[in-house]
């Protein structure tokens, strides 16, 4: 089978850390022990070919500028209109930053994912609380999912069922820097592959947690 290629909008960005032994004083010299650079989003997410990207294909918008990101859904949608069922373009947002704007990119997209802090925004204080009460910014049979770090994560789709996954923490936390991104990037491909919304969240969990068990994303999939 063919895989779905899947084309990212968003910003990567390039993380470069230092892990030092001890909380560097001021003014003072301090050897690193190990650097490490980090892209976000991690390449789990591959095959962003623009150019052929018309048949089996996803794409994935990082909430950051609404009003262009709207254009570029409009666009699409425009284009799913030319096109057999079959051939129509998926689409993903993330509403992330806490930003009045991007919050218009609910009704776009058919899987949104929401974090923690626009929840809180919102006054929701938990996964299943958020995801039922923002479903109906929500376009038509869209499916809306938030993840809540060590409480997992939960989602709703059109039939309107919350479904709930645990968080597979690692024995030791080492670093949880792209562990979001790492989320969506899991939860894309599996859903990419055909999976069902419960696999899907369980294996965006699965990895993420494991990603947080690791510096980096070496090994992670
Ligand atoms: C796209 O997916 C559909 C249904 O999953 C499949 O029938 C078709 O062969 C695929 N097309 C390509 C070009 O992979
Ligand atoms: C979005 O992009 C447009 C075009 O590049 C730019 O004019 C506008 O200032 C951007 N808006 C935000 C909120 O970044
Ligand atoms: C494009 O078509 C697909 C498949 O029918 C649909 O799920 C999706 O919502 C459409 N996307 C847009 C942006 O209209």
């Amino acid at each position: 089978m063919e895989e779905k290629r899947i084309l990212c909008i968003g910003l990567v960005c390039l993380d470069i850390i230092s892990v030092v032994d001890n909380y560097p004083e001021e003014d003072s010299d301090t050897r690193h022990l190990r650097s490490q650079r980090l892209s976000v989003i991690p390449g789990i997410i591959s095959n962003p070919d623009i150019s052929g990207c018309v048949t089996n294909s996803s794409i994935f918008s990082q909430g950051r500028n609404a009003s262009e990101q709207i254009k570029m859904l409009q666009l699409v949608e425009k284009y799913n209109q030319t096109c057999p069922p079959s051939e129509r373009v998926t689409t993903s947002v993330e509403v992330e930053k806490t930003r009045p704007q991007l919050y218009q990119l609910f009704c776009y997209g058919d899987v949104v994912f929401v974090s923690k802090d626009v929840a809180k925004t919102f006054g929701f204080y938990s996964a299943p609380e958020a995801v039922k009460g923002l479903y109906g910014r929500l376009k038509p049979g869209a499916t809306l999912i938030c993840a809540w770090a060590e409480c997992g994560a939960d989602a709703m789709g059109p039939d309107g069922l919350l479904v709930h996954s645990d968080a597979f923490s690692p024995e030791t936390v080492v670093d949880t820097l792209g562990a979001g991104d790492t989320f969506n990037a899991a939860v894309i491909l599996a859903l990419s592959k055909g999976k069902t919304l419960p696999a899907a969240l369980t294996y965006g969990c699965q990895v993420a947690g494991r990603k947080c068990g690791v510096h980096g994303y070496d090994g992670i999939v």
